[in-house]
């Protein structure tokens, strides 16, 4: 007997979510293919994605049945933008064929699709035209969504326009580890820009052409934090990258007004309210300090706390109530329906991945119980895959199914099992915690469990 179960609504949305780049394979005509064709350590031991998952050719339909058999019944993939429109204005129709398989094949499933348009990757042809730094990227972007949508909207009722801007922008951008590889501050801003840009041309283009769809955005937030909580140079560090990294681009949307710390203030009044739903990705708390010694970068420094359980190299702090935070800021800001659209951990042996997904789902009914609207939860990830940077690296895998890149074989891990169980009973609950992750069992529910 369960000492305490978290039931969740009825209707809620119990997902996954992949990206194309990540499990597709074979995509051989966007910057990120080009990216790791370079090698110099680009990515993790100068791997490629080469075959990833071998979604194109056949492996989705077999992970969907993987979705149907964890009782999910939502799942957030995107669309790879270089296979739709190969050359600028001409249309693959075979890659659209393709992809309105695998979404009807997800719907057969029961698994309701979420389509995000842009997940970090580009067109080698848009890269060539300065990619997102091109003031005239947002119709470019907009023709592309104009076309993906009226090809598939009879099979996807939510769009979220663009995968997480301030990822993209600082890892491209300001931190140079992503293509196009530059380090730039104030071109990381005139991304945010111009990615704000499209994302209004998207959400207005696809209500044109289908006005009950539900489109909205991926955020990525980092649950920020002054190392000393007194030191008014920590706070001052904290609060420039949580205004940077967290807060722009939900200023604009909000209020349709730029305010950048660096380059010129204006308005994007298209921006303005183009939300009808947010989705925020959640990973890690980071501790932010001022430092002398790193006066290069402003002397801004952050890092997990020390002591605190946390993710690999510098990935930062597992920190479940900062999800709760995030979500309570979304909605003062929005009142909008809210989707976790990610949250996951790279855990190869599944050592944390149970406790994680039960601590954060904790966090997420707790935000449910105050009557805060979240609708869904896509957990980061169905399958390992391929992870940017880090490549295939042992120390970066996601899934709730291990992957076995050189057969392809999939094997559920325990987290895979509990989220199954977490799916069919629509709850969690002490009885789960003590068989999945008795660690945290104490700390989610205390002193309410009888002993053994
Ligand atoms: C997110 C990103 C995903 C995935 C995940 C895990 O930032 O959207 O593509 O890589 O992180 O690191």
């Amino acid at each position: 007997m369960a000492d305490a179960t978290h039931i969740f609504p009825v209707d809620f949305l119990w997902g996954t979510a992949t990206a194309a780049h990540q499990v597709e394979g074979d995509n051989t005509n966007n910057d990120w293919y080009a990216w790791e064709q370079k090698g110099g350590g680009r990515v993790f031991e100068d791997q490629v994605s080469g075959k990833a998952c071998k979604w194109w050719s056949g492996h989705a339909e077999k992970d969907i049945k993987r979705m149907a058999d964890l009782n999910t019944n939502a799942h957030r993939l995107s669309i790879e933008w270089s296979r739709i429109e190969p050359e600028p204005g001409q249309w693959n129709h075979d890659a659209i064929d393709r992809y309105r398989a695998i979404l009807t094949a997800m719907r057969d499933a029961g698994v309701q699709p979420m389509v995000t348009l842009h997940h970090f990757t580009n067109p080698i042809w848009v890269a060539e035209q300065g990619g997102w730094l091109n003031p005239e990227i947002s119709t470019l972007f907009q023709r592309f969504v104009q076309k993906a949508v009226a090809e598939m909207a009879d099979l996807c009722d939510v769009w979220c326009t663009i995968n997480e801007p301030s990822v993209y922008a600082a890892k491209g951008f300001y931190d140079g580890s992503w293509p196009p590889g530059q380090a730039n501050l104030g071109h990381y801003f005139q991304v945010m820009h111009n990615m704000a840009e499209a994302h209004a041309a998207a959400y207005h283009a696809i209500h044109e052409l289908r006005p009950q769809a539900r489109v909205g955005m991926a955020h990525h937030m980092v649950y920020w934090k002054p190392l000393r909580s007194a030191n008014p140079l920590d706070r001052t560090v904290t609060h420039l990258l949580d205004g940077m990294f967290n807060g722009l681009f939900l200023d604009v949307i909000a209020t349709g007004q730029w305010r950048p710390i660096i380059g010129k203030k204006g308005e994007i009044p298209q921006a303005k309210g183009t939300l009808d739903w947010i989705g925020l990705n959640y990973y890690q708390r980071w501790d932010a300090a001022f430092k002398l010694n790193a006066l290069k970068a402003l002397g801004i420094t952050y890092s997990a706390r020390p002591g605190a359980p946390k993710g690999p190299q510098s990935w930062g702090e597992f920190y479940p109530e900062g999800l709760l935070e995030l979500i309570k800021r979304l909605h003062r800001q929005f009142n909008k329906p809210i989707y976790i659209t990610e949250n996951g951990v790279p855990d190869e042996t599944d050592t944390i991945r149970p406790g994680f997904l039960l601590e954060h789902l904790q966090q997420v009914w707790k935000a449910i119980m105050h009557s805060i609207p979240v609708k869904g939860y896509y957990f980061w990830s169905l399958v390992d895959n391929f992870e940017w940077a880090e490549g295939l690296d042992p120390r970066y895998r996601f899934g709730l199914y291990g992957v076995d890149f050189k057969t392809q074989k999939r094997t559920l891990r325990n987290s895979g099992k509990l989220y199954k169980e977490i799916a069919k009973t629509n709850a969690i609950s002490s009885d789960m915690a003590r068989r999945y992750a008795p660690e945290v069992v104490e700390r989610m529910f205390p002193g309410k469990v009888s002993p053994r």
